[in-house]
């Protein structure tokens, strides 16, 4: 069968075996070259296998797929969530001076007026108007899970060297050990709880607030007001006891793992405060401006995606790891896990025919240097190739520690070089021979100690991770979904995927509590019923 990826896959097996250490001997400028700005931030992806054919192939592949309309057509409020019937238009959050059209109307006067009523709770959560019945909010609890919990989770650890307000807490899985964890060392007389959910119906989300609700009248008279839900559902949240004016709205035009921009951040910009909250936005719009007018070749949104496309459709590499040589980045793997497979895990394309290619990619990592010490073994010198995608800032936060930093940086830089170059059985061997080895000893030892380079990586360089570049790394994000989807044909804004699991898990809790008969289930399944339930 001929699909799109044709041209490139004969490409790629017409010069596999040129290294990508061939490519940077044969052109001096291959860095300059394989790199693209958005003012001081840098995407270098020199140390990959795409040569100027291949970005040739690869930018005619956006052609050939219309992600240039298709890009307009999102921006534009068109309703590209074809499964669900909804437009994908969570730019709308970050771009509050814009006007944008959507079903003759346009939106952003209520976007805006929803923004002011965030910062007027935010500003009135952190300076002590609003409190607990014990006096000033001294902590926030977030409850939420996926898109309504990853996005101010990974950001708020990000962005902790702006925290200047209540201390803010995640409360994401149903095991009751995540709540308890929490609430423990919290007094609830002076705890806000924030019920994040789009839909107001996610049974573990409506689980853990009813957890905290119970926990919460112990102490406290009138829980519910120390209660906000964030929430595309109002008759939901009213429903529920929750008073209006801590009710924070969201259209349904804003996917869940697209949603940190608004509402669900609130958690965020009561953390870190309304102003560098909008610095979060300003780095936001900053992307999207690049992104809807920068030539494809200089594009990073789009570049980032065609090297994911070449490392996954064309090279075949199931995996990508995601290394951000930050700590603070360390929730940042788990977001882009939910942002890119729930995106792109379809095996469906847009009109309902089975891809004839791979869908997207796994996405895994850890913050280096602690990968290094862990898995790091695997990806250089496994079967499998791991293409490795390393984030890392200029500056750190630590002035002192300055000298830290640099090791930091160092690692960082040595593991691409060391994956581009690796090392031969012949410098092997003179290491062995070296340490005094000889013969077949020499031979066995020096086999272990190769190292077969040629592992492509890529490396995002920022000058220190602010409110403002931490916008800007994960609009860039987004819109790197976003140009896969449109290439691979599929629809990245619904997840049907997610539903069969929930559906047999409401079946199975009434099996679990012995009120109906498990004969039905397969006999793994009754087994396990079994056992569990003791
Ligand atoms: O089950 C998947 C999902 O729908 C995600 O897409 C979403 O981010 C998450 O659950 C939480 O949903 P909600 O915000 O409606 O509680």
């Amino acid at each position: 069968m001929t699909t799109k990826f044709d041209a490139l896959l004969a490409h790629r097996a017409r010069t596999a075996a040129t290294t990508i250490s061939d490519l940077m001997l044969a052109a001096p400028d291959r860095a300059q070259t394989y790199s693209a700005r958005l003012g001081e931030m840098l995407f270098d992806f020199s140390k990959t296998q795409i040569d100027a054919e291949a970005l040739d192939l690869l930018i005619k592949l956006t052609e050939g797929a219309g992600v240039a309309d298709r890009r307009e057509a999102m921006f534009s409020g068109a309703k590209i969530n074809e499964t669900e019937g909804r437009a994908v238009l969570h730019t709308a959050l970050r771009n509050l001076s814009g006007s944008v059209m959507f079903e003759g109307q346009d939106v952003m006067p209520e976007v805006r007026a929803i923004h002011a009523r965030c910062e007027a709770f935010a500003r009135d959560v952190r300076e002590g108007r609003f409190t607990g019945q014990g006096g000033r909010i001294t902590d926030v609890v977030n409850i939420g899970i996926g898109g309504s919990d990853l996005g101010p989770a990974m950001a708020c650890l990000a962005l902790s060297p702006y925290a200047d307000g209540p201390r803010c807490h995640f409360v994401s899985n149903v095991d009751g050990a995540h709540i308890t964890d929490t609430l423990k060392h919290l007094n609830p007389e002076t705890t806000l709880v924030i019920v994040a959910s789009k839909t107001f119906t996610t049974i573990e989300t409506m689980t853990n607030a009813n957890t905290a609700k119970a926990w919460m009248a112990e102490k406290v008279a009138n829980p519910a007001a120390q209660f906000a839900a964030v929430s595309t559902a109002g008759d939901k949240t009213a429903a529920y006891g929750i008073d209006s004016e801590r009710v924070f709205g969201f259209e349904d035009w804003v996917g869940g793992r697209y949603s940190m921009w608004g509402p669900i951040g609130l958690s965020l910009m009561i953390a870190i405060g309304p102003e560098d909250f909008a610095e979060f936005l300003r780095g936001g719009a900053d992307m999207d401006k690049h992104f809807r007018e920068a030539p494809f070749a200089e594009n990073l949104p789009v570049l980032l995606a065609l090297v994911g496309i070449w490392h996954n459709q064309i090279c075949g590499h199931a995996t990508r790891a995601v290394l951000p040589y930050d700590q603070r980045l360390g929730r940042l793997p788990a977001y882009l896990q939910q942002l890119e497979m729930e995106s792109n895990g379809k095996r469906v394309s847009m009109d309902g025919v089975d891809l004839p290619y791979e869908s997207g990619p796994v996405v895994w990592g850890e913050p280096g240097t602690n990968g290094q010490h862990a898995f790091y073994q695997l990806i250089h010198q496994g079967t499998r190739v791991v293409p490795c995608e390393f984030i890392v800032a200029r500056e750190g936060h630590e002035p002192a520690l300055a000298h830290q930093h640099l090791l930091l940086v160092a690692n960082c830089l040595a593991q691409s070089e060391a994956l581009m170059r690796g090392r031969s059985l012949d410098e092997a061997r003179a290491i062995m021979a070296k340490k005094g080895l000889t013969g077949a000893e020499l031979e066995r030892q020096a086999r272990h100690r190769v190292f077969p380079g040629n592992r492509p990586s890529t490396t995002l360089a920022i000058p220190k991770l602010t409110p403002f570049t931490l916008g800007q790394i994960i609009a860039l994000y987004e819109h790197r979904v976003f140009v896969e989807g449109v290439i691979l044909g599929i629809n990245s804004y619904d997840q049907w995927g997610v539903e069969l699991g929930k559906e047999l898990a409401l079946a199975l809790q009434p099996i679990l509590e012995g009120r109906e008969s498990a004969a039905g289930k397969d006999s793994s399944t009754r087994q396990l019923v079994a056992y569990l339930r003791g």
